[in-house]
């Protein structure tokens, strides 16, 4: 182990200046202009990986952004381990708000600066170099290893689940280690066991034909973003709860025993708000902060768009307006069945004078996954040799939609073992990776993977 170590920490200032050549490529897989860039990124790690000594390495189409496989299956009788993460990344507007330009990667105290590095580029890259570092020094592997990094997570992996369904049989495993969760505070190092689900929809409210001079035609029609306000604020009511009829039907109410658990890690609000500077927090009357964001579902308008958005005034009725929307959703609720109860609803209380379209985005079922297995306590054991603390066991309330799919198609286990903070800014300007823990969660893989193995 000393010699893997020694050489993980010889080549930190390569692991860095390799991490920041995938973190220039702009890989927003949402952005169809970057389509190009995105596929880079993959043929980037594909690079890599072949440079290690994975074998069968190689793109593979999805009808969406390409996965990268590869594969290193010669340890027979130890357990294979499928590596999972991904190499697209957010938007990054508003631009105006970020420090240092996104896809120019720069460290600041301590911290690398740039869109990516957190979400999930430098998360990924501690499984590529732990896994180097093995090979370069035994010259094999500690277990069996299978590559599936895909490049449309943050877009709702809508072609790499199906994928994922569709070759069972390649990405046969025993278990599915993923680095794409943060800590739950900054002292105490985090084995996610749940995420959320979600579902993804857009709505259009579309009114005259044309955009109207509001004087001429003002208090005579209905004005579609007028109409976007009204819709949306009937979406839930003053104490958080979500009107739309059959929201809560298939939600599994929390256990006393799991309340008590959420309790534990006692009360985050103080912390949250000073991070986040809000005088006070909101949601679901009946539930504490955790309850609300582990274990039950929520409802958040992601955007609005229509009307006049330039500088100054415009006298305007725009023809059209609309809101991206989008739930979190917990066990047993689904996210195909959660759009078409929100879509119906919508359409319900859509003011007369103006029509509503709805569009599905994509979704993800939540998971919950036992956490009294083998590879979770190596991954827990992994974690106390190198970070000195045992990890704590918690639920998140974001998703990695694919997750469930690894679980009901592969059957394998989900050992999600990450190594962000709570404060990298994900899916925010400004994001950010401690150094720290990109290096050392190198080596924490390094040593899972060797207990994986039998170590
Ligand atoms: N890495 C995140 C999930 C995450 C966020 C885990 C914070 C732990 C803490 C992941 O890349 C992500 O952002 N997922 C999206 C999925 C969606 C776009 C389908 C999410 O949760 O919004
Ligand atoms: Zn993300």
């Amino acid at each position: 182990m000393e010699q893997v170590f020694l050489y993980i920490r010889e080549n930190r200032e390569r692991h860095l200046a390799e991490l920041f050549e995938l973190l220039r490529i702009q890989s927003i897989s949402a952005d169809s202009t970057k389509n190009a860039e995105t596929r880079k990124a993959g043929e980037f790690i594909e690079r890599l990986m072949k440079r290690i000594g994975i074998e069968n390495v190689r793109l593979i189409e999805t009808g969406g952004h390409p996965v990268v496989y590869g594969d290193w299956l010669h340890a027979p009788g130890k357990p294979t381990v499928l590596v999972y993460g991904h190499y697209d990344v957010q938007p990054v507007d508003p631009l105006s708000e970020w420090e240092s330009p996104p896809f120019e990667p720069t460290i600041r105290d301590g911290a690398m600066y740039g869109r990516g590095t957190s979400d999930d580029k430098a998360q990924v890259m501690t499984h590529l170099y732990a896994l180097e570092a093995l090979m370069k020094v035994n010259g094999r592997l500690p277990c069996n290893i299978k590559f599936f990094l895909e490049g449309e997570e943050e877009s709702g992996s809508a072609h790499t689940a199906p994928f994922v369904v569709e070759n069972s049989d390649m990405l046969l495993c025993d278990a599915v280690a993923i680095s794409d969760t943060a800590w739950y505070s900054r002292q105490v190092p985090t084995i996610v066991y749940a995420l959320r689900g979600l579902s993804y929809m857009e709505f259009k409210v579309k009114g005259p034909v044309r955009d109207l001079h509001s004087g001429s035609y003002g208090g005579m029609i209905m004005n579609p973003l007028n109409a976007v306000g009204r819709i949306i604020s009937k979406l839930q009511d003053e104490d958080g709860h979500v009107l739309v009829p059959g929201f809560y039907d298939d939600v599994v109410p929390l256990t006393d025993e799991e309340r008590r658990e959420f309790a534990a890690v006692g009360d985050p609000d103080g912390e949250i708000m000073a991070d986040i500077r809000i005088p006070a927090m909101w949601g679901e009357k009946g539930y504490t902060t955790m309850e609300r964001n582990w274990g039950r579902p929520s409802l958040d308008v992601n955007g609005i768009f229509g009307g006049f958005q330039g500088e100054g005034g415009k006298t305007v009725i725009p023809s059209f307006g609309g809101f991206k929307l989008s739930t979190r959703l917990v066990p047993n609720q689904k996210p195909e069945k959660i759009f078409r109860l929100v879509a119906d609803y919508v359409r319900s209380i859509c003011p007369p004078g103006v029509s509503v379209e709805a569009k599905y985005h994509h979704g993800g079922e939540p998971v919950s996954v036992p956490t009294d297995n083998f590879f979770i306590e190596s991954a827990r054991g992994a974690f106390a040799e190198v970070f000195g603390k045992r990890p704590a066991l918690v639920r998140e309330g974001a998703s990695i939609p694919i997750t469930a799919t690894f679980v009901q198609v592969l059957k394998a286990a989900p050992v999600l073992i990450g190594y962000g903070l709570p404060d990298d800014h994900i899916h925010s300007p400004n994001e950010k990776m401690e150094l720290e823990n990109y290096y050392k969660g190198i080596e924490t893989n390094a040593v899972m993977y060797l207990k994986f193995g039998g170590r």
